[in-house]
């Protein structure tokens, strides 16, 4: 099919929630993409912080394949032996956290939420309220949008979840103001993702803990996006010292394939008994295979040092771009550029037009580029797709 063969029936058929770039992609290895026309690109988004070990990966396609051959749905009513592998392994990797299996992010929130309510009901003395910052994502179903703290999100899709009460990110002293005697929970990214790579103060989440634990409130910690080392640690509250009651993760827990996880300590997690919580297609063979896969060559591969390593190097290199740069932040493989000139979403057009081999890259609103490049990104592909980036960058800025 011809990119515009693609458009043609996504126009005829699809709804026109998404605004998608003039691009289609057929197949994918490591960092690299092909598009309909045969034209490479380095990936530098995998599909939104998805695709961990960049694409197509040979153990986890082996992984699937394999899994594919044997077994893929029994449902929850019955014993799963990779789901029950799994979730142990999870288990001995965060500290003893038990698990529920799901499809996506949004319905790990969802989950998160609805323990939280479930514990301040019957735990609690009856507390229900929930604080969430601004600025926040957590995703489009409705507990998740509700604690989502971007009203653009929750146009025309009113009335969400009463109770809910949002505060600035990164500061601690607000969070503990807004906690009434009705709070149940507080909920919060480690590091805010979607509204552009926000980094809270070092001793942010610590201090949250601290206040949480002193007035007997859940601290939920949303790692959708910061989960399963793209921050350079398994878990980004692993860089803090903590231990949240709750966690949720999805994006890259299967490597590409669509999976979402609740984690919740021993003592909460005994609230969902049978009947309470559920998901058809939770937990199945084939999203369990590859995640133990992608377990497994995070350790064989020695990924997260690579994260670490490849995060710095891309930072360094992204400081020396000769551009009207305000700030370039993250952690690990998390980063962002805050530019002083609205050029973002020429830039990302310009890097993705870029020849012979093009860049892909996320536009945040007209400042920010974020990059979320596969954990396995070499240096070598770092210093070309800053030589890309270069070149767009002097193309929008001269034109
Ligand atoms: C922090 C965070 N939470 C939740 C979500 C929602 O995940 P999903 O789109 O899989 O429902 C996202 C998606 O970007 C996210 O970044």
């Amino acid at each position: 099919m011809t990119l515009e063969e693609v458009q043609s029936l996504a126009q005829e058929a699809l709804t026109p929630n998404y605004s998608r770039l003039p691009v289609a992609f057929v197949r994918g290895y490591g960092t690299r993409l092909w598009d309909t026309d045969g034209k490479e690109y380095l990936d530098f988004l995998t599909g939104i912080a998805v695709c961990g070990l960049g694409h197509c990966h040979p153990k986890l396609t082996a992984a699937i394949q394999h899994q594919a051959s044997m077994l893929w749905h029994t449902s929850n009513l019955f014993h799963n032996p990779l789901q029950a592998k799994l979730a142990k392994r999870l288990s001995d990797l965060s500290g003893g956290y038990k698990c529920f299996f799901c499809n996506s992010g949004a319905e790990a929130n969802e989950a998160a939420l609805k323990l939280a309510r479930k514990i301040g009901n019957e735990k609690l003395g009856g507390k229900w309220e929930i604080i969430a910052a601004i600025d926040s994502f957590h995703g489009r179903t409705y507990g998740a949008l509700s604690v989502t703290g971007q009203p653009k999100y929750h146009h025309g899709f009113e009335p969400l979840l009463p109770g809910i009460n949002f505060v600035p990110f990164g500061d601690a002293e607000a969070v503990e103001e807004a906690i009434t005697d009705k709070t149940c929970a507080v909920i919060l990214e480690p590091i805010q993702g979607e509204s552009g790579v926000r980094v809270p103060p070092e001793d942010y989440l610590p201090k949250v803990a601290e206040i949480c634990r002193e007035r007997g409130v859940l601290l939920i910690l949303d790692e959708v996006q910061t989960g399963m080392g793209r921050t350079g640690k398994l878990f980004a509250f692993q860089h803090y010292g903590i231990q949240p009651d709750i966690f949720t993760l999805a994006k890259s827990i299967a490597g590409g394939f669509p999976m979402g996880a609740m984690l919740a300590k021993p003592e909460w997690a005994e609230v969902l008994q049978p009947g309470t919580h559920a998901s058809t297609f939770g937990g199945n063979y084939l999203a369990c295979a590859a995640a133990l896969a992608f377990l497994d060559v995070l350790e064989e591969e020695k990924v997260l040092e690579n994260v670490q390593q490849m995060g710095n190097y891309l930072t360094a290199k992204l400081k020396q771009l000769n551009a009207p740069i305000k700030e370039v932040r993250g952690k690990g493989l998390m980063v962002a550029v805050e530019f002083t000139e609205p050029i973002a979403p020429k830039v990302r057009d310009a890097c993705l037009k870029a020849e012979p081999i093009g860049l892909v890259v996320n536009a945040i609103g007209d400042y920010i580029l974020r990059f979320l490049p596969p954990l396995t990104v070499t240096p070598e592909e770092i210093d070309q797709a800053i030589e890309i980036l270069q070149q767009a960058l002097s193309t929008v800025l001269n034109p």
